[in-house]
């Protein structure tokens, strides 16, 4: 079961990257030129996908890889050039249409198998790593961590995941957000401060068998995103 607050969001998140902003997604997460400002997003969501990459195995021949909340399925890509046999989950169903058309007549050493769906749903089965890259940002820390803790028990090696650091331009922002009218507005990104997020999964038994390992924190102009690494001990 997962919680209101959880499903809540979900289903916001999935109207949001399914309509409202699909096409600015689309666009983003293509070649094509954007203003200077997504142009810094773009770097920088590039940067964070490349050191995510850069934490797992150079070879993944074999290994099975969970992208949860794979939007347009950049990353799910790279690991399957490596050799992983790639399980992409997304809520938007338009996203991951998106995802298997630009992917269809690649050439891959491993494979790639696009769901629309949750990516907690245990039906997908279990996994060496899960890689959640910009997909936990919108959720509360405590669903966050509810989240990790289901995503844990279904993974043999690691966790990576990004959440948005707690920094005082980031919580203004997600202040002033909720001024626009309520139609205007995208999902609130939910700042996490990094001390309370390591407290709470060091309190959760679920999470016992893992350690925090790595962090780094990306900022390119509008895009700022911490990744972490649970890794099992
Ligand atoms: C900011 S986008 C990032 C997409 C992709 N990981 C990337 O970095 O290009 C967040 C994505 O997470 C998806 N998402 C959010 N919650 C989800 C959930 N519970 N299960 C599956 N997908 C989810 C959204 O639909 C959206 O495509």
């Amino acid at each position: 079961m997962t919680s209101p607050t959880y499903a809540a969001r979900r289903a916001q998140l999935e109207t949001y990257f399914d309509r409202t902003a699909v096409e600015a997604w689309a666009r983003l997460t293509s070649d094509a030129p954007v203003s200077r400002i997504r142009a810094t997003v773009r770097a920088g969501r590039d940067a964070m996908r490349a050191e995510l990459l850069s934490w797992l195995p150079a070879d993944l021949t074999g290994r099975r890889l969970l992208d949860a909340g794979c939007g347009t399925g950049a990353l799910a890509v790279e690991a399957a050039r490596r050799g992983a046999e790639v399980v992409a989950v997304d809520v938007s169903p338009t996203l991951v249409g998106l995802a298997r058309e630009r992917t269809a007549s690649l050439r891959l050493k491993g494979c790639l198998d696009f769901q629309v769906g949750d990516m907690l749903d245990e039906g997908l089965g279990g996994f060496d790593h899960i890689v959640a890259m910009d997909s936990l940002i919108h959720y509360r820390t405590p669903d966050i961590v509810r989240a990790l803790d289901r995503l844990g028990r279904r993974t043999d090696a690691s966790v990576l995941f990004t959440v948005a650091p707690r920094t005082p331009l980031l919580t203004i922002m997600h202040m002033a957000g909720r001024l626009f009218p309520r139609g205007d507005r995208a999902p609130a990104i939910e700042p996490v401060g990094e001390g309370s997020l390591r407290r709470r999964i060091a309190a959760e038994p679920g999470l016992a068998a893992f350690t925090l390992a790595r962090s780094r924190r990306i900022n390119s102009g509008f895009y700022l995103s911490n990744a972490l690494e649970l890794a099992r001990r």
